[in-house]
């Protein structure tokens, strides 16, 4: 493994590894066992987009590896004032042993990493979130101790999220069953992606459809970083139906978990009743954002 780009370039393997060490570094901190294992590694992080959890987890995440890390802003960066990637990433190349991105086109990891001689990490862009993803299968298997047999469903936008929840999960062995609007459904590539898994993908219009027998319920914003001028036109499509509430609830598996990326707009994607009666469920979640991505630095940092 050399990047984290999408994962669908991860193995089912390098996925399982990835949360078997953040697993053990989880338990480490949890017993104030320190970890210094990327002792004096640099890891840049460029946000063109906010962020609470990516970029605390991040820079507390390289800290507690024994590493430092630099906040890269758009506004300060001359790339915010076009200077090419192709450059900016030979540029960095020579400074740092790594770099996070969070931007809007997918292309832009691509290109880092293509240009770029460091290892690159997506932390989000308009087509996935796979560090997210990553921190959601860990959370997953800490509940419910296995991926064998359950069944994931993805209520709302076939966004950036959808993409790596279905990626991952078939990856792993899960059914994925998806309900967005006409018109918000996940991308062709990723349909053809889920082609290969016959009898373990399916996507409807209907939420209630989706959510039978579910294991674990996924929702993410109607709206996403990018999508604001949408806003107004979204919440008509979405309001009332694409929504995680007691109703969806109810035709999902009896101790069927909730997860929500964050930040989560109570009353659209999801009730305050369920988002509450889950909180611990979904701060599980965002913490382990943390170990997952330490275990993905240390894969790919250790031997740079
Ligand atoms: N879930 C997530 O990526 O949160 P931030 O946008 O706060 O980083
Ligand atoms: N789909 C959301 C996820 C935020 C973590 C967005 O891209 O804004």
């Amino acid at each position: 493994m050399k990047h984290l780009l999408k994962l669908e370039d991860l193995s089912k393997n390098e996925i399982l590894e990835i949360l078997n060490i953040a697993d053990q570094l989880k338990y480490e901190r949890q017993h104030g066992i320190e970890h210094p294992i990327l002792k004096g590694k640099k890891l840049g992080m460029i946000f063109q987009k906010s962020s609470t959890r990516t970029r605390v987890s991040f820079e507390v995440g390289i800290y507690e590896l024994g590493g430092y890390g630099l906040f890269l802003s758009n506004r300060d960066l001359q790339i915010g004032r076009g200077e090419p990637v192709q450059d900016t990433a030979r540029v960095l190349s020579r400074y740092l042993d790594a770099i996070m991105i969070r931007t809007y086109e997918q292309k832009e990891v691509e290109d880092f990493a293509k240009y770029g001689s460091i290892p690159v990490i997506n932390a989000l862009t308009d087509y996935c979130h796979p560090c997210q993803v990553l921190a959601d299968l860990m959370t997953i298997r800490e509940y419910k101790g296995t991926f064998d047999g359950l069944k994931v469903c993805f209520i709302g936008d076939g966004n950036n999220m959808a993409n790596s929840i279905i990626v991952g999960s078939l990856k792993l062995g899960m059914k994925v069953s998806i309900a967005s609007p006409k018109g918000y459904e996940v991308c062709d590539h990723i349909k053809e992606f889920a082609n290969n898994y016959p009898g373990m993908f399916e996507m409807t219009n209907d939420p209630l459809v989706a959510a039978k027998n579910a294991d674990v319920i996924f929702t993410d914003v109607w709206a996403s970083m990018g999508d604001e001028a949408e806003i107004d036109e979204r919440k008509k499509i979405f309001a009332g139906v694409y929504q995680v509430n007691d109703e969806i609830m109810a035709v999902a598996n009896k101790d069927c978990m909730v997860q929500h990326c964050l930040p989560a707009h109570r009353g659209e994607e999801i009730t305050e009743e369920v988002f509450e009666a889950h909180a611990e469920e979904i701060f599980d979640e965002a913490e382990n954002r943390l170990h997952a991505q330490q275990a993905v630095m240390v894969m790919l940092m250790k031997n740079k």
